[in-house]
């Protein structure tokens, strides 16, 4: 964990962070033990051993900017990669994308069928704001409040399912970009948006929570562009998702809408926006902004 503390070079401090996420994610699961095995096996399946951790890195990085310790914003980290990994478990299901390929294994529903894995989906969520509510251990118990009632709201219908919703309603349906917008915003947008707030929540930073919401907007509207390029362009081996997924089901995305070169120039037009928001966070955020352009240029 203090390997987490020490500042170093980009690359070095990424992945400083995931290893101290992915350690965190195994700890806060082996806390809860189960007779029923095979549910938590599928949690642990989904949980662990892939993923970027882009927004437990977020909320650690908001609370560390807020003042507080790293360490002890890491239940809530982990309740955002919970939450994360609950949703892709869901999204992955044959009755929504129909994906059998996750993090470059098969998805969970593959691994162990649609009941566990909607099951395995429910346990995620449901542990996530139990593991959320740990933060108490630490932070006065409004600012975890707090941050529950943020977590539920953005996780919620009002947030992330909104725009899942307007996902598939969509399908094969003509979209204007405002509502393309807001399907990004809600879907993409919302959770990343959580994660950087409730980081500052715990933190006691409510003077910092507009900045960061502007900032995980456009965060979330260049990101999810850039996964629907990916979807088209990408490698599945690096990409560790089916490509050609979007197409398939008709999705409506930036690229559908506008085409490739276009939708890469939003990307870009997005992220300057998000980095222009960092700007205001006071202390430099050279994490931050290095972060946001890897997501521009990632591959996976
Ligand atoms: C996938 O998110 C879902 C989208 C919003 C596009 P990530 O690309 O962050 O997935 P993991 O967590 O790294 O696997
Ligand atoms: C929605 O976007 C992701 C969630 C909110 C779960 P996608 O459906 O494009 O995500 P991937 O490409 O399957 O990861
Ligand atoms: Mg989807
Ligand atoms: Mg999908
Ligand atoms: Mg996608």
């Amino acid at each position: 964990m203090n390997q987490m503390n020490m500042r170093k070079p980009f690359p070095d401090q990424l992945k400083a962070y995931q290893l101290a996420i992915e350690e965190g994610l195994d700890q806060s699961l082996k806390q809860f033990s189960c007779p029923q095995q095979r549910v938590l096996e599928a949690m642990r399946y989904s949980l662990l051993g892939g993923g970027k951790r882009v927004r437990a890195i977020l909320t650690l990085e908001f609370a560390r900017i807020g003042g507080a310790p790293i360490e002890q914003a890491m239940p809530a980290a982990c309740a955002i990669e919970m939450i994360q990994a609950y949703s892709l478990i869901h999204d992955d299901l044959p009755c929504m994308d129909d994906d059998d390929l996750r993090r470059g294994k098969p998805s969970c529903h593959i691994q162990f069928g649609e009941a566990t894995a909607l099951l395995a989906g429910d346990g995620l969520l449901t542990c996530a704001f139990e593991t959320l509510c740990q933060t108490a251990d630490y932070f006065p118990a409004q600012r975890v409040l707090a941050a529950v009632r943020y977590l539920s709201e953005y996780a919620g219908y009002r947030g992330m399912i909104g725009g899942q919703m307007i996902d598939l309603d969509h399908e094969g349906r003509k979209i204007d970009r405002e509502t393309l917008e807001q399907m990004y915003l809600l879907k993409t947008g919302a959770l990343l948006k959580a994660a950087c707030v409730s980081g500052c929540l715990l933190a006691g930073r409510e003077d910092l929570v507009p900045t960061a919401e502007k900032y995980a907007q456009y965060l979330g509207l260049a990101f999810q562009i850039v996964d629907d390029i990916l979807d088209i362009t990408g490698d599945q081996a690096i990409f560790g998702k089916p490509i050609g997924s979007d197409s398939q089901n008709h999705k409506n995305t930036f690229v559908t809408l506008f085409g490739l070169d276009k939708a890469e120039e939003l990307a870009k037009e997005y992220t300057q926006n998000a980095l222009h928001q960092l700007a205001c966070l006071g202390a430099a955020p050279i994490f931050l902004e290095d972060l946001t352009n890897t997501l521009l240029n990632r591959l996976q």
